[in-house]
């Protein structure tokens, strides 16, 4: 059985920054924040628009960009580390809004920017039981990166969804389920406590664990693991776009000492390997920021639409969750997946966003801050916004939302 991706569409907020603003406005050289994080832009997410409004639009997207029914769908999960409820999952309002079928299974997963990934891998397994009944699974990754004003993360947010449709009639990618490393390791590198709305994060010490989790599911993932000369392209969880490349150096790296091993065809130097299978890859990723769990499939979107991919060239994955926990893995383009570049490309939405002043920012960011109660409204008019789904704030507790009835 093939299990792949059917459909995959991206929706961010209406607004971003230029980081050479920010950076002239913290009195910090732009070339850190434009060369030493490797980021353009990063888009903001203003009150109304809240993880719920993400994930129900890019969702919406995949199935009518794609032409996939609603009834088709039979599992549906979200995978978010900014969901607005302690017990009340993002994926039940999706689920409502796509009038998708009541016996469709639906929940949210989290461990950071891994909880994606998870659902992806829970997917598959489903399709695989036979339990699937010729339906699809639909995969969101929703978030909304937060923190504290004029910290060294600041530059390092973003927000923004991407759904995917996973099927055992894929039209993308497929998966390899042959080769899978994974990796879990209990450290202290970035969190959010419960009383907190931006998270806390051990920044340099956060790359490290990336890194070393990284170097981890590359060994869990021997013998199989396919020479850096195989791979046509090599992705990862990019929360910067330096991140990347730091990963790819490890990568690089790695695969260097497995020459010693297995018969080497690799001729390409570091700079050469990384301007090749990853960078040309990050664009989108660069004029967004940090989506978390969305922020792997955003730089797969960017392969699948400007990448000349052929049929079973092998792509790597790496997916990290602070915390941790991290899997790599290998998918294979699908002949004819060029017909649904068009489909995919985000380029029109990333171009229609508003450039917010830094100021404008900052009063976004106190806003965002305010505890919304039990009676509390808010109106998206004020901020200009008009797309669906936006919250409208709380009635009785209840949270609103324009177009869901
Ligand atoms: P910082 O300490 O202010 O920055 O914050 P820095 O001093 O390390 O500088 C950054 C880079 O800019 C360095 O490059 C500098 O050399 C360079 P590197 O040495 O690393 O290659 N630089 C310059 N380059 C050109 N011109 C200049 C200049 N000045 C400096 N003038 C940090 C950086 C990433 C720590 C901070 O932004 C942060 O804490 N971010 C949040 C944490 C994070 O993203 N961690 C990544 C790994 S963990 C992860 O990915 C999981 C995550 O997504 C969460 C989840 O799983 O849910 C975060």
């Amino acid at each position: 059985m093939i299990i792949g991706l059917e459909a995959i569409s991206f929706h961010t907020t209406q607004h971003y920054i230029e980081l050479s603003d920010l950076a002239e406005a913290r009195s910090i050289a732009p070339e850190k924040f434009t060369r030493g994080l490797g980021q353009q832009q990063m888009s903001i997410a203003c009150l109304p628009e809240d993880t719920v409004h993400l994930a129900i639009n890019a969702a919406k997207k995949a199935l009518e960009r794609f032409n996939i029914a609603a009834e088709e769908i039979g599992m549906l999960v979200v995978g978010t580390e900014s969901g607005v409820d302690h017990s009340k999952p993002v994926a039940v309002y999706v689920h409502q809004a796509l009038g998708l079928p009541s016996n469709c299974i639906s929940y949210e997963t989290k461990h950071a920017c891994f909880g994606a990934m998870a659902a992806i891998s829970a997917a598959g397994d489903w399709l695989i039981s036979g339990r699937a009944n010729n339906r699809k699974a639909l995969i969101i990754a929703a978030d909304i990166a937060n923190y504290a004003l004029h910290s060294a993360a600041e530059p390092t947010q973003g927000a923004g969804a991407v759904a995917m449709v996973i099927s055992d009639h894929p039209t993308l990618v497929h998966f390899d389920r042959n080769v899978a490393g994974h990796f879990t390791h209990n450290v202290m590198d970035f969190w959010r406590p419960l009383y907190a709305k931006e998270a806390l994060t051990d920044g340099h010490y956060s790359i490290e664990c990336y890194l070393d989790a990284l170097t981890h599911t590359l060994t869990d993932a021997k013998p199989e693991l396919p020479r850096l000369s195989d791979l046509q392209a090599c992705l990862y969880h990019v929360p910067f776009v330096k991140m990347a490349s730091k990963a790819h150096q490890r990568h690089f790296e790695y695969d260097q000492d497995l020459k010693l091993e297995k018969a080497s065809t690799d001729w390409l130097n570091f700079e050469q390997s990384y301007q090749t299978k990853t960078l040309p890859w990050l664009d989108y990723n660069a004029r967004v920021g940090n989506i978390y769990t969305g922020s792997l499939f955003l730089s797969l979107m960017a392969l699948l639409v400007n990448g000349n991919l052929t049929p079973d060239q092998l792509i790597s994955l790496f997916s990290y969750g602070s915390g941790s926990a991290a899997a790599f893995s290998l998918i294979r383009p699908i002949a004819g997946y060029e017909q649904f570049k068009s489909c995919i490309d985000p380029s029109l939405e990333l171009a229609g966003r508003t450039r917010l002043s830094i100021s404008q920012y900052e009063e976004i960011m106190q806003q965002r801050d305010q505890s919304i109660t039990e009676n509390d409204r808010i109106d998206p008019a004020d901020w200009g916004l008009t797309t669906p789904y936006l919250y409208n704030g709380n009635q009785a507790h209840i949270r609103q939302y324009s177009d869901l009835l």
